[in-house]
C-alpha cells in the first residue's frame, strides 16, 4: 500500500468523471410498481439498522428465532444470533409449500442448444436426492465440499444440496487450472469434490474431470469424487473414489430432512485474490448471508411473481453465489441460465436469449458491456428486447459512454440501470440505486443501500465529504465476511488495521460528488481487475518464478479497452537462457497452466534489472507508469535512477 498513492493514480478518472452531469430520474411508472419507492427508507434504516435488516429476516423461514439481530466484537459481527435457518430451505421448501411448487425456478440454456427448466418442485426433489447421495458419501454438517463444475443446473443442485444438509461448499471456477483447484481444495481440506467430464465454452469442451485428476494427485484430503455426465467425453474413473452423479441419483432417497443450521454457522468459502500471493478463503455464514442477499434481490432488481431475471455472471464467482443461487431463489424468482459464452454460435446470443425467454431484469459486467458496444448496434437490434425493464451492472467501474450504451441499445431508454458495488467479502450489494427512488448518473454507483454506511477516507484517516480518497465501510452488514479461512490475522491485518476505529477497508478508491454520490474508482492495491475478476498481482508473479527460466519479475495492471485491466510483466530471465521467439508464449501458457485462461499476461517486457527502493523493494508504481506510459514520477527513492531509463527506452522500443 505504502508506495502507492491513489491520488495520482486516479486523478485522471477524476476529471473524466466530472465532466458528467447526465442525470435520469425514475420513471413514474416504474415508481408506481417498485417493491420500495419511499425516499424516506433510507432515513428510517439510518436511525434503526438492527430492525431494518430484521424486518426482512422475518420474511424468512426459522428454526428458532433469533435472540438478538447484531452482537458487534470489532472485527467479528455476529448477526440474528440465536437463530437457526437453513439456506437450502428458504430457497426451495419454502416455495414448493407456499403455492410456488409449478413455478420455473431455472431456466437453463446450454451453449449447443440444449434446454431445461426446473421448476420449484424439481429443484426441490433433485435437491433432496444429491443431498441424501452426499450423506451416502459420509458428508457431514461442517464438512468442505469443492465443486468444479460448469454452468449447469447441478452447479445450483450442488450448492443447495450442501446448504441442505450443513456441509460447506467451496465452489472452484471451472475456468481455473488444476493447480489452482488443488490450491483451494487443499486450504479447505475438502472432502468430497464434485465436477463433470466436461462442460462446453466456444463450441469448445472443457475437460474437467481430466483436468480435476491433475489436482487430486495432490489433494489428499479428497475420499470421493462426483462426475456429472454432461455430453460424451472422455474419462478415466478411478473404482471406489469416483461416481456417476446419475448413478448416486438413481439410489437416492427422495426426502433429506434439512439441518436447523446456526444463524452464524457456516454456509461457504469462496476464494479470492488479495494483495499476498495465497488466495484467501472468504468465509461467509448462513443467515446473515440469506438475509442481505434476499433484501437486495427484492429491492435492487425490483423481483416481482411474473420476472425474468438473467445474472450472467458464473457461479464460479461470488456474483453467482449471490444473485444466480441464493438472493433470487429465495425470493422465488424464475431465472435463465446459460452454460457458455456471449459470442457462440453469434454475437447476439444473449439478445436471442433475452427474446426467447422474455427476460425482464438482466444483470451483467461491464466488460461484457463493452464488447457488445464493440460488436456493434445492429446485434441487439435484431431482437424485441421489449421485455426488459430493468438492468443492473457490477464487477467494476462502467465508463459512462459504456451506461449510455447499454442504456439505449438494451434498455431502449426505458429500464433504469442499477450500477451495483459491492464485493466477494461484502457478500451482498452496497452501492446500488434503487430503481424505483434513485436518480442515476452514468457511471455512478450512486449511495449506499439502506442500513449500509460507507464513507471516503484519507491515507491518515481523515474523512473526505467531497473528493477521492479510499472507500470504507463504518457499520456491520448481515452479510459481510465473517473471516478468512484458517488465517485469522490476515482477515485482521487486511481489512480492519487501515485505520483507528473499526473502520472496514475495501482496497478500493472512490470519490463523492457534492450530491453524496460515489463514484468507484478501482483498486488501490496490488489487485488487477480483469473482465470484472480480481487477480493478485503476486499470484501472477510467484507463477513466473516458478518458470525454470525466470528469476524475478514484477508485474502490474494496464488499463485495456475490452477487459478493463489486462497484465503487463517485467521478467527478468535466468542467466544464460537464450531470449528465443516462442520465450514470451512460453511463459503466458505457463501463467495460464498455473492459475487459469483469465491471467493470461498481455504483453511482457523482459528486463536485466527491475528498478528498486535501496531496502530492495521493487518499485511496481514507476512500473506502472512506465507500462501505462506514463512519464514516471518521483525517482529519487530508487538505488540506480538509471534502470528506469533503460526501461522506458525498452518499452518503447517494443
Ligand atoms: C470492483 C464482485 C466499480 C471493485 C461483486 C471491488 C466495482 C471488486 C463494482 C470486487 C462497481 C465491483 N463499480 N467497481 N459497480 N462492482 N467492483 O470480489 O474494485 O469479484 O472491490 O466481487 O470489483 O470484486 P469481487
Amino acid at each position: 500500500m505504502s508506495e502507492h498513492d491513489p491520488k495520482s493514480q486516479s486523478s485522471q478518472t477524476i476529471d473524466v468523471l466530472l465532466e458528467e452531469d447526465r442525470t435520469f430520474e425514475p420513471s413514474a411508472q416504474f415508481k408506481s410498481q417498485a417493491n420500495i419507492a419511499d425516499p424516506g427508507i433510507y432515513e428510517k434504516a439510518r436511525k434503526d439498522p438492527e430492525n431494518f435488516w430484521a424486518s426482512f429476516a422475518e420474511e424468512l423461514h426459522w428454526y428458532r428465532k433469533w435472540d438478538k439481530v447484531l452482537e458487534w466484537n470489532p472485527p467479528y459481527a455476529k448477526w440474528f444470533v440465536g437463530g437457526k435457518i437453513n439456506a437450502c430451505y428458504n430457497c426451495v421448501d419454502r416455495h414448493v409449500k407456499n403455492g410456488l411448487r409449478n413455478k420455473a425456478a431455472l431456466i437453463w440454456q446450454g451453449e449447443p442448444g440444449e434446454k431445461r427448466t426446473l421448476t420449484y418442485w424439481d429443484l426441490y426433489r433433485e435437491v433432496n436426492k444429491f443431498a441424501n447421495a452426499l450423506k451416502g458419501l459420509g458428508v457431514v454438517k461442517g464438512d468442505r465440499v469443492a465443486i468444479y463444475l460448469p454452468m449447469i443446473p447441478e452447479l445450483v443442485i450442488s450448492l443447495l444440496a450442501c446448504a441442505r444438509i450443513g456441509a460447506v461448499h467451496s465452489v472452484v471456477f471451472a475456468g481455473f487450472s488444476p493447480e489452482a483447484l488443488a490450491d483451494r481444495i487443499k486450504d479447505a481440506k475438502a472432502k468430497v469434490l464434485i465436477t463433470a467430464d466436461g462442460g462446453y465454452r466456444r463450441g469448445s469442451i472443457i475437460p474437467l474431470k481430466h483436468d480435476a485428476d491433475y489436482a487430486l494427485m495432490d489433494t489428499p484430503s479428497i475420499e470421493h469424487v462426483v462426475i456429472v455426465k454432461r455430453g460424451e467425453f472422455m474419462l478415466r474413473v478411478k473404482e471406489g473414489r469416483d461416481h456417476w452423479y446419475h448413478r448416486l441419483m438413481q439410489e437416492a432417497a427422495n426426502y433429506c430432512e434439512p439441518e436447523p443450521m446456526d444463524a452464524e454457522d457456516m454456509l461457504y468459502i469462496l476464494y479470492t485474490s488479495g494483495t499476498t500471493g495465497k488466495p484467501k478463503g472468504i468465509i461467509h455464514t448462513t443467515g446473515g448471508y440469506l438475509v442481505g442477499t434476499y433484501a437486495t434481490s427484492k429491492w435492487v432488481f425490483d423481483l416481482k411473481p411474473q420476472d425474468v431475471f438473467w445474472c450472467t455472471a458464473d457461479i464460479g464467482w461470488v456474483t453467482g453465489h449471490s444473485y444466480l443461487v441464493y438472493g433470487p431463489l429465495a425470493n422465488g424468482a424464475t431465472q435463465v441460465m446459460y452454460e457458455g459464452a456471449p459470442d457462440w454460435p453469434d454475437r447476439d446470443r444473449f439478445w436471442s436469449i433475452i427474446e426467447e425467454y422474455g427476460v425482464t431484469v438482466f444483470y451483467t459486467a461491464p466488460t461484457a458491456i463493452r464488447a457488445f458496444m464493440r460488436w456493434g448496434d445492429k446485434e441487439p437490434a435484431k431482437h424485441d428486447l421489449s421485455s426488459l425493464r430493468l438492468l443492473g451492472t457490477v464487477g467494476e467501474p462502467i465508463n459512462p459512454e459504456a451506461w449510455m450504451w447499454y442504456h439505449r441499445n438494451i434498455g431502449r431508454e426505458k429500464c433504469p440501470i442499477v450500477d451495483t458495488w459491492w464485493q466477494t467479502e461484502t457478500g451482498s450489494i452496497l452501492i446500488t440505486p434503487l430503481p424505483g427512488i434513485t436518480k442515476t448518473k452514468p457511471g455512478s454507483a450512486t449511495v449506499p443501500f439502506p442500513g449500509i454506511e460507507a464513507e471516503i477516507f484519507t491515507d491518515k484517516g481523515e474523512r473526505v465529504e467531497v473528493g477521492g480518497g479510499y472507500l470504507a465501510l463504518t457499520r456491520p452488514w448481515p452479510a459481510m465476511l465473517r473471516g478468512i479461512y484458517g488465517d485469522p490475522e490476515r482477515y485482521k491485518a487486511q481489512y480492519w488495521t487501515k485505520w483507528k476505529g473499526d473502520l472496514y477497508f475495501t482496497g478500493d478508491g472512490a470519490k463523492r460528488d457534492t450530491e453524496g454520490y460515489f463514484w468507484i474508482l478501482g483498486r488501490v492495491d496490488d489487485v488487477i481487475n480483469i473482465a470484472g475478476h480480481r487477480v493478485s498481482t503476486m499470484e501472477v508473479e510467484s507463477a513466473f518464478v516458478d518458470h525454470p527460466d525466470v528469476v524475478e519479475t514484477a508485474v502490474v495492471g494496464i488499463a485495456d479497452e475490452l477487459k478493463g485491466q489486462a497484465i503487463a510483466a517485467f521478467v527478468t530471465l535466468r542467466e544464460g537462457v537464450e531470449l528465443d521467439h516462442g520465450l514470451e508464449n512460453r511463459l503466458k501458457d505457463h501463467v495460464v497452466r498455473k492459475i487459469g485462461a483469465l491471467a493470461r499476461p498481455k504483453q511482457i517486457l523482459f528486463t536485466a534489472e527491475l528498478p528498486k527502493t535501496r531496502s530492495g523493494k521493487i518499485m511496481r508504481r514507476l512500473l506502472r507508469d512506465i507500462a501505462s506510459g506514463q512519464v514516471p514520477g518521483d525517482t529519487s527513492t530508487l538505488a540506480d535512477p538509471s534502470v528506469v531509463e533503460q526501461l522506458k527506452r525498452r518499452y518503447e522500443e517494443d
